[in-house]
C-alpha cells in the first residue's frame, strides 16, 4: 500500500509565508521531494493538503486499510487540535509527524504537540528536508526496501 503525505492548514502557502522560518521551496517542491525519496526506497507516496480540518480527518479515515504509513506536517493543528489526534490513532500505521522549523525554539504554544505522543518519530527544525528524513524513517518503519 501507498504512504500518505499530510499537509495541514497553509502550508499550501509555502515558499511565500514568512520564508524565513519555513524557506522558499513551495508546497508542490515538497511533495515531489519526498515521491523521489520514497520512490528510492520502492514506496508510493500519495499526498494530500488542506485548510479545513473536517476534510483532513475524513482523509485519515479514508486511510484506514489503504496505506501503510503516513507522514504528517499538522500545522498549527499539532497545537490545538484533539480531533485530529484521535483521527490519526484510526489506520493504525506508523505515524511520522513532521515540522520544517524547530518548534521548541519558537512560542511557547509551538512547544507542545497533540500528535507527538501516538507519532512513532517527531522531526523538527531540519527544513524541507525533513519530509524526506520522514519518508526514510516511514520506510525503515513499515519494511521499504531503503
Ligand atoms: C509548522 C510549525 C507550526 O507551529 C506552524 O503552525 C505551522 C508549520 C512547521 O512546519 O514548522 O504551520 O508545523
Amino acid at each position: 500500500a501507498p504512504i500518505l503525505l499530510l499537509n495541514g492548514p497553509n502550508l499550501n502557502t509555502l515558499g511565500v509565508r514568512q520564508p524565513d522560518v519555513y524557506g522558499s521551496a513551495t508546497l508542490d517542491d515538497v511533495v515531489e521531494a519526498s515521491a523521489a525519496v520514497a520512490a528510492e526506497v520502492g514506496l508510493e507516496l500519495v499526498a494530500f493538503q488542506t485548510n479545513h480540518e473536517g476534510d483532513m480527518l475524513d482523509r485519515i479515515h479514508a486511510a484506514r486499510g489503504a496505506v501503510s504509513g503516513i507522514v504528517i506536517n499538522p500545522g498549527a493543528w499539532t497545537h490545538t487540535s484533539v480531533a485530529l489526534r484521535d483521527a490519526l490513532v484510526v489506520p493504525e500505521v506508523p505515524i511520522v509527524e513532521v515540522h520544517i522549523s524547530n518548534v521548541h525554539a519558537r512560542e511557547e504554544f509551538r512547544h507542545h504537540s497533540y500528535v507527538s505522543p501516538i507519532a512513532a518519530a517527531v522531526i523538527a527544525g531540519c527544513g524541507i528536508a525533513g519530509y524526506g528524513y520522514a519518508v526514510r524513517t516511514l520506510s525503515d518503519l513499515v519494511g521499504g526496501i531503503g
